[in-house]
C-alpha cells in the first residue's frame, strides 16, 4: 500500500486521527499514517475514513518508542501534533530513542514538522515550561540522530487550526497560550552536517 503513493507523512501520536482525515482530505494523492499507543483513541478516525472511503489513510497501533520495522523510510513527512506523555518528554528533551525512531521513519530530506506547548499549566506533566530558547536546544542532539532542525517559531492559532490537531484545538494552543512548532529534516548522516541532504521540501 505504502509503495502506491507519491508522497506518504506519518502523523505520530495521532490521537483521535482529525489531523490524518484533514491531510488525507487535502492531500488525496499522499498515503496519510496515523500512528498512536493508544488504539482506542484512534478507532473512530479509522470507521470514518473507512466510512468516507479515505483510502489514503492507513492506521497503525505502536509506541513511538518501538516504531514497526515496515515503517523505516517510507516517509516525506512527518508530524507530531501536541503530544503528551512519553512522546512529549522524548520529543522536549531530545531522548535518543523517541528522536531515532522519528529519524529511522522518514526518507533523507523528509521533513519534520512539530508542534508543543508545556506552560505553568502543565507542571503535572512533570516538565518545566519551555520557551524558545530550550527548543533551540535541541539542534544539538537531534543532529546527533541525523535530523536538522531549521526553525523554533510560535504557533498561531490560524497555523494550528490548519493542521487539523483536536489537541491544539482544544488547549487553546497560540491564542490562550503558547505553541511553537519545530521544523526540520532528515539529513543524510546522523549530526554530519557535510553530508547532510538538501531538502526537499514536502508542504506539510
Ligand atoms: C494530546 S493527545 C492527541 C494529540 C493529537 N496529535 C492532536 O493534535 O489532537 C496525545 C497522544 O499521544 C499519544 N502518545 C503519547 N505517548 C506516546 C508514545 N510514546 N507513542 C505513541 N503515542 C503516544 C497518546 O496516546 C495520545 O493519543
Amino acid at each position: 500500500m505504502i509503495g502506491r503513493h507519491p508522497a506518504v507523512q506519518i502523523d505520530l501520536g495521532t490521537g483521535d486521527g482529525r489531523a490524518v482525515l484533514a491531510a488525507a482530505t487535502a492531500a488525496s494523492e499522499r498515503l496519510v499514517i496515523g500512528v498512536d499507543a493508544n488504539a482506542a483513541n484512534m478507532s473512530n478516525a479509522s470507521r470514518k475514513a473507512a466510512r468516507g472511503k479515505l483510502a489514503n489513510t492507513l492506521f497503525v497501533v505502536a509506541a513511538a518508542e518501538r516504531l514497526p520495522r515496515e515503517l523505516d523510510g517510507v516517509a516525506d513527512i512527518v508530524t507530531v501534533y501536541f503530544p503528551w506523555g512519553s512522546l512529549l518528554r522524548g520529543v522536549v528533551t531530545a531522548d535518543p530513542v523517541i528522536v531515532a525512531g522519528l529519524a529511522r521513519v522518514m526518507k533523507p530530506g523528509a521533513s519534520l514538522s512539530i508542534l508543543v506547548s508545556v506552560t505553568e499549566h502543565d507542571r503535572s506533566s512533570g516538565l518545566p515550561p519551555i520557551d524558545e530558547r530550550d527548543l533551540r536546544d535541541l539542534t544539538e542532539p537531534f543532529a546527533a540522530q541525523g535530523l536538522t532542525i531549521t526553525g523554533v517559531t510560535p504557533a498561531t492559532a490560524v497555523d494550528i487550526a490548519a493542521t487539523g490537531s483536536s489537541w491544539g484545538k482544544r488547549l487553546g494552543a497560540g491564542s490562550q497560550r503558547s505553541a511553537w512548532r519545530i521544523t526540520g529534516y532528515r539529513s543524510d548522516v546522523p549530526g554530519d552536517p557535510e553530508t547532510s541532504t538538501e531538502h526537499r521540501a514536502v508542504p506539510v
